[in-house]
């Protein structure tokens, strides 16, 4: 449930049964605008499937995980069958489930030590992803498709209208709201306006000035490899969060399909970038945001 989801969707259901808990994805939760393959929704998934294996091994309890995902279906993504007593993976990093927030507003400008990055790395890796350090000779780059992504995602009426949707009442127990601003104020302007100037020159700032700006990539571009993703994904941002750093995401030359290659080119490696995190301390403590009952995403 504390996953983090793309547009806070929250787009799984946990299945259980004898033994075994199946992860199917919500596709009623998609985001056909912005994420027309339903990536981020399978990244979503593998992020909540991480939190789960954690969560069983902090109870005693061994998992062995089976990936399934194939494509569009509402067919299980994957099989988490619970094997008696402790398994090899590690549980304290469940305590810090509770702890992980999405960021947008700048960070500190201490910097986040080499030990913790090449500790980010070692997850990421462990889950079958890699995750590449922006050096600064990129940075401007990348911040450029950062704000050129922003402007494309905003110009589009029918994106504006798929974000201003999910920008609701927390009461809700879904979604979003944008800078923090009063939802019925915010909604109406980000359906009718273009903010994609000030949000790109917004974004561009927090990529440039970042204490640490990674992308995390896989080779493969499979479901699976979504799948793979999500998991390197929440098993990083849980160790960042063990030492008090946080995440906030700089997705758009992901999301964006003719920025993607162009990001891809940008970083000294093969592979398919998957996620633009920039990463440090927060100034202030955040409160978690809000998830719908546990009830609506069990299926018994
Ligand atoms: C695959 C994925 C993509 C995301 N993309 C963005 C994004 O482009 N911009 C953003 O501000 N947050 C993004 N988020 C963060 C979510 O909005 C956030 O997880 C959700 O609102 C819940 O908040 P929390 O992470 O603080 O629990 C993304 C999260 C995931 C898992």
């Amino acid at each position: 449930m504390k996953a983090p989801s793309s547009h806070n969707t929250q787009p799984w259901i946990f299945e259980p049964s004898e033994g075994e808990i199946l992860l199917r994805p919500d596709r009623n939760r998609a985001l056909p605008v912005n994420d027309a393959d339903d990536r981020e929704l399978t990244i979503s998934c593998g992020a909540a499937l991480f939190n789960l294996r954690a969560a069983a091994a902090a109870a005693g309890t061994g998992t062995s995980v089976e990936l399934l995902a194939t494509g569009t279906s509402s067919d299980p993504l994957a099989r988490v069958r619970i094997e008696p007593g402790p398994g090899g993976e590690d549980g304290s990093l469940a305590g810090f489930i509770g702890k992980r927030r999405t960021v947008r507003k700048p960070f500190q400008e201490r910097a986040v030590e080499q030990a913790l990055v090449s500790g980010l790395g070692g997850a990421v890796e462990a889950e079958g992803a890699w995750l590449c350090e922006v050096e600064d000779d990129r940075r401007a780059d990348i911040a450029g498709l950062v704000a050129e992504g922003d402007r494309i995602q905003f110009s589009d009426p029918e994106w504006r209208r798929e974000l201003s949707g999910w920008m609701r009442s927390s009461r809700k127990g879904d979604g979003m709201s944008l800078f923090g601003l009063v939802t019925p104020f915010v909604r109406p302007v980000v359906r009718a306006f273009d903010l994609g100037k000030s949000t790109a020159e917004k974004d561009r700032k927090l990529a440039g000035e970042a204490p640490l700006l990674v992308v995390l990539g896989t080779d493969g571009d499979s479901p699976e490899d979504w799948l793979r993703a999500g998991q390197a994904v929440q098993r990083a941002l849980l160790v960042a969060a063990g030492e008090g750093v946080q995440a906030g995401y700089l997705n758009q030359p992901c999301q964006v399909p003719e920025l993607r290659p162009r990001l891809g080119r940008l970083l000294s490696r093969p592979g398919h970038p998957q996620l633009v995190l920039r990463l440090g301390y927060p100034d202030e403590e955040l409160r978690p945001v809000v998830r719908r009952p546990v009830q609506d995403m069990l299926r018994i």
